[in-house]
């Protein structure tokens, strides 16, 4: 049985019979080295200052951390997805494990983010645009940008029919920064969305047969994989797909897709 097997025997069986109370810092350790370690690092040492150390922490806060944002009291897109997913036992267990390391010395490098992770099989499609639909533009106040969504044609036929997207569905987002006033607020063209002034990066996502063999089931969103580009077309290095996945996997019923309805909205048009 291989590592995610295992993690998610114990996540959809509860597979550990043990007295009441006690945790089993195996299972915790398994479930940690498949999951959490793509952000929170196998040793309990995150892997960005966006995300907290794990490490010696006190396992009933960390038992009462998980059930919040199980229960989603605490509110975190992507802790909250996966946190929903564990049961009482993966909570106590991996809280146990967590618990038992040492915590990290002062000043403790950050841990790498998990290779099968951050390594997307996304290529730049060379049909970018032209074989691309443009389906909606979104602004973005606080981060002063304007985003265009774009779908290729097997994610526009599929959307056209109310079908999930199939494999061979890609789907791309423009970043741009918008053009700003005097004031530094962005310029609304007449269209009321903001006048693209530079464009940052493109993200992305793609869906082939086999490719989401490559994560943890609790993290894994069907077959999609995930990307970010840079504004010369090249993969931007590094991105933790875990945070793409985590933040996407509450939506298996529309493809993943936060955008699934405008995009059926304009494949009807
Ligand atoms: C995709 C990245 C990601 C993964 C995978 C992940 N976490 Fe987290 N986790 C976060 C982020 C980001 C936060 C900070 C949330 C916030 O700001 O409230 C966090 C916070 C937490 C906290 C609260 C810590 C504190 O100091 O309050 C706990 C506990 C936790 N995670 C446990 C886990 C466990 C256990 C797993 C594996 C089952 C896991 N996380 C997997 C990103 C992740
Ligand atoms: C905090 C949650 C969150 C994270 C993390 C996240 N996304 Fe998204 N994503 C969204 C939301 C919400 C939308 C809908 C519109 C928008 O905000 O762009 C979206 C939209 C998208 C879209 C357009 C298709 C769709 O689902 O609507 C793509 C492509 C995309 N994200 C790629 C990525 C990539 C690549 C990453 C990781 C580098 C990522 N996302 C991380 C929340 C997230």
């Amino acid at each position: 049985m291989g590592l995610r097997q295992a993690a998610l025997g114990v996540l959809l069986t509860g597979a550990f019979t043990l007295p009441a109370g006690a945790a089993d810092l195996e299972a915790g350790k398994s479930l940690a080295a498949t999951v959490c370690a793509a952000c929170h690092g196998a040793n309990g040492i995150s892997v960005s200052d966006k995300i907290p150390n794990l490490a010696g922490q006190k396992g009933k806060y960390l038992v009462s951390q998980l059930k919040a944002f199980k229960s989603g009291k605490r509110k975190n897109a992507m802790m909250n997805a996966i946190a929903g997913q564990a049961g009482k036992d993966d909570i106590a267990n991996v809280a146990a494990f967590f618990a038992s390391l040492p915590g990290p010395a002062q000043g403790s490098a950050k841990s790498k983010p998990l290779d099968k992770l951050v390594s997307s099989r996304m290529q730049f499609p060379a049909d970018f645009k032209a074989g691309f639909t443009h389906y909606t533009t979104i602004n973005f106040a606080k981060r002063k940008q304007v985003r265009k969504y774009y779908a290729n044609m097997a994610a526009l036929q599929a959307a056209k029919n109310g079908n999930p997207l199939p494999e061979g569905s890609v789907l791309f987002v423009e970043v741009f920064k918008a053009k700003l006033d005097a004031a530094k607020k962005p310029v609304k063209g007449a269209d009321g969305f903001y006048v693209a002034e530079k464009l940052a990066a493109y993200t992305a996502m793609e869906r082939r047969a086999g490719w989401g063999q490559d994560f943890p089931d609790i993290l894994r969103n069907g077959d999609w994989h995930y990307a970010v580009f840079k504004a010369d077309k090249s993969l931007k290095p590094n991105v933790n797909q875990a945070t793409c996945l985590a933040c996407h996997k509450p939506l298996a019923d529309d493809s993943y897709v936060f955008s699934l309805k405008p995009l059926q909205a304009a494949a009807r048009n």
